[in-house]
């Protein structure tokens, strides 16, 4: 029998920037489609607010939608002072909530944790549903003890481990286009692809989240969870549902025989932007913002190779890249065919190998064909298939959201995948931390170090 649905939403951290730049859009985009509920929207932070602050806050990031629903959910939204390590406090917040609760962690990791274990003290409302966001620890050690924490607290189901890139429509679709068409699945192994890229890109700078990502780097802010999830998608075996557990048994099946390519990962590259102008913003060096510790070496541009040890992908190199303020940032995953086992005698070239392209952003695929010559026909050249894929009706967090509200986990990450995640980047931190790669630097607007072209 399916989980009733959640109808009280509790927001730890309902001051910080996530709820405001992300959680509360997010939730706007939902509210207003065809799968959104009515629900009990309660704020909870350590400073004193009004509820009358409260809501003039959730009015202005639900402000790209309107709507009965949305207004209700304003007009009912209320707001508690707490100190989320207080267990009096969460016994207060718990108290206050109706019906079945979703409490949503947007509080820093560190903070989350020693609110999991202020919630080891309290009387937990059953079917309590707690969201907790990336990153999931700081290693595969910080991530298991957390895991296990929250073990002791609720029901595996009863945990929505966040990603985001987990409700990208463009994403799911990787589901629906492997799985749901004849023409990609058979092609996709190891016997035809020879190698395969995954580019996620951006050209925003830091945009003032030194706090954060001055720890965390493009390693773990980007490879570490979203596109490890990505490469389990599109590589994994079908499942036979795609409801939680088949789901996600099949992308912990790939990820636990996903390994970096190198034992000592050292075949991974690191890089940092120096100054530059993408479009018409001018970008400082990432060492020249405000809160960046110079000496720490961070990386704003990462790139690892894995390898998947079971027969479908045995042999082929994954690339996994991720940077911010490149120019023309792609984001991609990008099959490259083998060559055919033999070009008929006569024919020449084509000049590239056929690649199957999906795009996260935009929305886009294209298939290249080899065909005949313009001048001579048998001068064979690449032509392109394109796509565009429909948008979703909702935004990446609103459809995390969806799913979180419906009390359904398919779209949260399960504790062993986290795990799995740290595991795979761990030899690549290691080599890092010990300086046996180096520390590259490309301008802010290019496309990375000159050197890795
Ligand atoms: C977040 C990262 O998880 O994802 C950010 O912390 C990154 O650094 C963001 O910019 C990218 O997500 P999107 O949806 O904007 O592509």
């Amino acid at each position: 029998m399916a989980a009733p649905a959640i109808s009280t939403l509790v927001i730890l951290g309902a001051g910080g920037d996530l709820t405001s730049r992300l959680l509360l859009p997010g939730l706007a985009s939902l509210l207003a489609s065809t799968r959104g509920s009515d629900i009990r929207l309660i704020g909870v932070d350590r400073d004193p607010m009004t509820d009358a602050a409260w809501k003039r806050r959730v009015t202005k990031a639900f402000s790209a939608v309107d709507g009965r629903r949305i207004e209700s959910v304003i007009e009912s939204s209320s707001y508690l002072q707490a100190d989320v390590t207080d267990p009096a406090a969460l016994e207060r917040v718990l108290a206050a909530a109706t019906g079945r609760t979703a409490l949503y962690f947007a509080l820093p990791p560190a903070v989350t944790v020693l609110a999991c274990r202020t919630l080891a003290g309290v009387d937990l409302p059953a079917g309590i549903v707690l969201a907790v966001e990336k990153p999931f620890g700081t290693d595969l050690k910080s991530a298991t003890a957390l895991n296990r924490l929250l073990q002791r607290l609720v029901p595996e189901e009863q945990v929505f481990r966040v990603d985001h890139f987990l409700g990208k429509s463009t994403v799911i679709n990787l589901l629906g286009l492997r799985f749901a068409n004849r023409i990609f699945e058979p092609l996709l192994s190891a016997q035809n692809v020879a190698h395969v890229e995954i580019n996620i890109e951006e050209d925003l700078g830091l945009e003032g989240r030194a706090g954060y990502y001055d720890k965390a780097g493009a390693l773990i802010d980007m490879i570490q969870s979203h596109l490890l999830l990505v490469l389990a998608l599109a590589t994994m075996e079908p499942p036979a549902t795609v409801a939680s557990e088949d789901l996600r048994g099949a992308m912990a099946q790939l990820l636990r025989a996903t390994r970096s390519w190198k034992k000592d990962g050292t075949e991974s590259r690191r890089a940092r932007y120096t100054a530059g102008t993408i479009g018409r913003r001018k970008l400082p060096a990432y060492t020249s913002e405000a809160g960046v510790d110079r000496t720490r070496g961070t990386e704003t541009l990462a790139e690892m190779t894995v390898a998947i040890d079971n027969w479908r992908w045995a042999g082929v190199p994954f690339v996994l890249r991720s940077g911010k303020a490149i120019g023309e940032p792609r984001q991609e995953v990008v099959f490259t065919f083998r060559d055919v086992p033999h070009l008929p005698t006569g024919f020449s070239g084509p000049s590239r190998q056929a690649q199957l392209r999906i795009g996260i952003k935009p929305a886009t695929m294209s298939l290249d064909l080899v065909t005949n010559g313009f001048e001579d026909p048998f001068d064979l050249e690449c032509d392109t298939l394109d796509a565009n894929f429909r948008p979703s009706e909702l935004s990446a967090y609103g459809e995390v959201l969806a799913e979180l509200l419906e009390g359904d986990p398919t779209l949260s990450v399960r504790g062993d995948i986290a795990e799995e995640c740290w595991r795979i980047v761990a030899p690549v931190l290691a080599a890092w931390r010990a300086d046996r790669v180096p520390l590259d630097s490309y301008p802010a607007g290019t496309r990375g170090p000159r050197s890795w072209r």
